[in-house]
């Protein structure tokens, strides 16, 4: 009989051949690797069987649990009629439904869909559209980006140009092209008894100072709306996109509005810039849109972009493609899960999940060592109060290890904390990961 492989081997045969992503791989000295058998609704197995509540649905991207069963139905027909074409020259069902979905759900604002892979992909494009765009329209000196303190949008030269998180940046700098960084409307920023909006108008202020004085250099101002995720959970008012759109307008410059973690119904909408109700010039998804399946990105935009390439000149074309662009697997999982969207009234039930949610973390707020403890549709978070900045800077290593031990996948991001769940908690997961995350905090906070 073949002796069954324990996850303690394929652990060791991982190490030595698996470079993984975002970690200095010295740390698996100390902390656990995980290796997954298979996963199901929101858990993941390990091979004797050991579960993982996984509380930020495998790095944001999971909405409707692993496995589901509607998703793997529409892949596994997908499998069988195509799985992949090139999409120059050439087109299918999946990736033109899935273009007019999404263009329906932007009320068609947003009519004209790019595809790639990764998020990243996704903002290089968005990057190179807006620069490419004024370059056609005769505005060849609008080369500038800004982005905002703490943004997060991706690992590729490009989009860490735009990016503000020293950890992730600071070793390429010579390699980048930097961006102009504006003041970031987190709401944890107000001073003097400051609302959020007051936040909001505040670092709006600095854009237009910045858009006074050279709009006519800059191409884009590129934007997380409602999260900034990666820089821990920083919310901000919707007032700020608004104020944005605005100054957008004034000024003429292109509004990149990167929903790669923020869409898909993660901040209590479909897409988060709903909340302000306006529309960005360009519009960047990733993550979430396959269901958390398959690597797929895309970029929406206006029709105005569009016809600013569309020309008999091959030059002014956006000859931009990445081999896998509109993998029709792909669409076909997004289509799947846009369906599931649509039967499941997902909006409304993720309003009660997230309220459950925060009534069961609600002991937190009273907690001596807990600040901040903020909500956005299904993005939780709270920042531990941790003086001691030895004991600080192994605080979110010192979590994951702990929540594992208690069957929970949770990864703070420095001090913060955050759930950031897949949408299919029942009563019982919401109540204990609730009650784990309460009981690991407290340990990790007493060690
Ligand atoms: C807002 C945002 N933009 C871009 C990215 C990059 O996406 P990917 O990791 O798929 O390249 C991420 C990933 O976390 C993100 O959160």
């Amino acid at each position: 009989m073949k002796p069954t492989t324990t996850s303690a081997d394929w652990i060791a045969r991982s190490l030595r051949s698996v470079w993984h992503p975002c970690t200095q791989m010295q740390h698996h000295e100390e902390v656990p690797l995980i290796a997954v058998s298979h996963a199901k609704g929101p858990w993941l197995y390990d091979h004797e069987g050991q579960r993982y509540l996984d509380g930020i649905s495998s790095w944001w991207v999971n909405l409707f649990g692993h496995a589901n069963p509607r998703i793997n139905a529409a892949l596994k027909d997908q499998l069988d009629k195509l799985e992949h074409a090139m999409l120059a020259g050439f087109t299918h069902e999946p990736v033109i439904e899935l273009s007019e979905q999404l263009a329906a759900l932007t009320g068609q604002q947003l009519g004209h869909a790019f595809y790639a892979s990764d998020g990243a992909s996704a903002v290089e494009i968005a990057l190179k559209m807006s620069f490419h765009y004024w370059r056609n329209a005769g505005h060849a000196d609008k080369q500038e980006f800004v982005c905002l303190q703490g943004s997060y949008h991706g690992e590729t030269v490009g989009a860490l140009g735009v990016t503000d998180v020293a950890l992730f940046k600071d070793a390429y700098g010579p390699l980048l092209r930097a961006a102009r960084t504006v003041t970031s409307p987190d709401a944890r920023n107000a001073v003097d008894g400051e609302s959020a909006q007051d936040v909001a108008l505040r670092a709006a202020k600095d854009v237009e100072a910045l858009f006074a004085e050279r709009a006519d250099k800059i191409a884009a101002i590129i934007v997380e709306p409602l999260v900034q995720c990666a820089t821990g959970m920083a919310m901000h008012d919707p007032l700020y996109l608004q104020r944005l759109r605005e100054l957008c307008d004034k000024y003429h410059v292109h509004l990149i509005a990167d929903e790669i973690a923020v869409g898909c119904g993660r901040t209590g909408t479909f897409f988060a810039c709903e909340q302000a109700a306006i529309w960005p010039d360009f519009m960047c998804l990733s993550k979430g849109i396959s269901g958390g399946y398959l690597p797929l990105s895309l970029v929406l935009t206006t029709d105005k972009v569009y016809e600013g390439f569309y020309s008999e000149d091959i030059t002014r074309g956006f000859l931009h493609s990445h081999s896998y662009t509109g993998n029709a697997l792909a669409c076909r999982a997004a289509l799947a899960t846009l369906q599931i969207f649509r039967d499941d009234d997902v909006l409304n039930k993720n309003r009660e999940t997230a309220t459950r949610l925060m009534l069961e973390l609600a002991p937190l707020l009273d907690h001596k060592c807990v600040t901040h403890f903020r909500q956005r549709g299904m993005i939780l978070a709270f920042d531990a109060v941790e003086p001691d900045t030895q004991r600080a800077s192994t605080f979110a290593r010192r979590f994951f290890t702990s929540a594992v031990e208690n069957e929970l996948l949770l990864r703070p991001i420095g001090r913060t904390v955050y759930l950031m769940p897949p949408y299919v908690l029942d009563e019982e997961e919401i109540v204990g990961l609730a009650a784990r995350t309460r009981k690991v905090f407290e340990k990790v906070i007493a060690e």
